[in-house]
Parts: structure tokens; sequence; C-alpha cells
């Protein structure tokens, strides 16, 4: 075989591993990680185009499940000294550590960001990019994770939110946040949106 064969099938096992890392996850906790497949390569890029890598400051992933995201992330020039990805699951905690050896990934609960952040020393965050899936939380629970990111993105960052749903994933006004774009794919299954939303003006 060979290398570009060799390293074409090493892909597709690392692919074939974490889609089935993830249907395995899904399976012990559906409430938690709510999609029975990894978000597509379009949408994961989709929700990466929200993010400006040219913007100083953090990136900050919650619920990187087995990456796609991550990988669009760093393919859109977000430097992985300034990448960080959170996830609570173990077993996906794991893969994420050995597939993204160079950013700060994290294996705990996006309800401790604000401890998680003081030990990183992560201070300034432009933005925060939310896979989690808010809607099969308790809502007071996912009301928090929200407010917890918000509250720590800078004065013009972002929170990144993609959605299965035609409509805002986030009220966003009770959040004192507002939509500046939505983008949305067919190529996702099923088809899906990313929302990105900055502060609302005073
Ligand atoms: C819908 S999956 C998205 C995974 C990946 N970002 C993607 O787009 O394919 C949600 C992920 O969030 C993780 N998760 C759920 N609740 C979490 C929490 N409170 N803190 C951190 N991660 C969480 C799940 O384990 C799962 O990997």
């Amino acid at each position: 075989m060979s290398s570009t064969q060799q390293s074409t099938a090493q892909t597709g096992n690392a692919k074939g591993a974490g889609i089935g890392l993830f249907f395995a996850s899904y399976l012990k906790n559906p409430l938690k990680v709510a999609s029975i497949v990894p978000s597509s390569k379009a949408l994961s890029r989709l929700v990466a185009s929200h993010v400006d890598p040219k913007e100083p400051g953090w990136t900050v992933e919650l619920g990187g499940g087995t990456g796609p995201v991550t990988t669009a992330l760093l393919e859109r020039g977000v430097a992985p000294s300034r990448l960080m990805v959170l996830e609570r699951d173990p077993g996906m905690a794991a893969f994420l550590r050995e597939k993204f050896p160079t950013i700060t990934m994290v294996e705990d609960d996006a309800l401790n960001l604000p401890e998680i952040f003081a030990r990183h020393g992560i201070t300034d965050i432009n933005a925060v990019v939310c896979g989690l899936p808010l809607i099969s939380m308790p809502k007071d629970v996912g009301d928090k994770i929200v407010e917890l990111g918000r509250d720590a993105m800078g004065p013009n960052g972002r929170f990144i939110q993609y959605t299965y749903s035609l409509f805002s994933p986030l009220p966003y006004e009770r959040f004192g946040l507002v939509p500046v774009s939505v983008k949305r794919t067919l190529f996702n299954v099923p088809p899906a949106a990313a929302w990105a939303y900055g502060r609302a003006p005073r």
C-alpha cells in the first residue's frame, strides 16, 4: 500500500471510529448527546464561518463530541493555542485529546465554565461555539450555560449555536443578545442552521 493509500485508510478508520464512538455515546446518554451522528462537514464549516480567526482572544467550543466542528475551526485558521474544547463524556474527551493534541482539551461540564477558565488562565474570549443540545436539557441548566458563555465573552464576542429548528435556538432577548447572522445548510442529517449572536446594544 502506498503512503497516500495508507493515510487515506487511516483517516477513514479514524472517521469510522468517531462515528461508532458517537453512536455508542448516544445510546448511553441520548438526552446529553441528542443526535445519532456527528455534525456533517457542511454544517461544521458553516458554524466555523461565524468565527473570525483574526480577532484576538480565545474560541471556546462547548460539547466537542468527536470533533467535526473542532476540525472546521482549525481549518478556518483558529490558532490551536487559542482554542479550548470542552466535553463532558470521558470517551469522547479522550478521543478528542488524541485527535487534537495541540488544543486545550478539557473534560468537564459546561456548568463549571468559570472555574475552567480560571484554571486555564483564559480571560479574553472572542467566540463561544455551543454544540450542546440546549433543547433537551433542563431549562435552568441550559439557561445557566448560555449565561456563563455570554458573560465570559468580550464586548464584541459572538455566541454561536447550531440547531435543527427553523427558528432561533435561543430566546435571545431574554439573554440580552441579538442575532447577527444565520446560515443554513441542507447537507446535514437533519438539515440545520448556525446562528451567531452578539450583545444587544444598551
Ligand atoms: C449534539 S452533540 C455535538 C457534538 C459535536 N460538536 C458535533 O457537532 O458533532 C453534543 C455534545 O455535547 C456534550 N455535552 C452535553 N452536555 C454537556 C455539558 N453539560 N458539558 C459539556 N459537554 C456536554 C455531549 O457529550 C456531546 O458530545
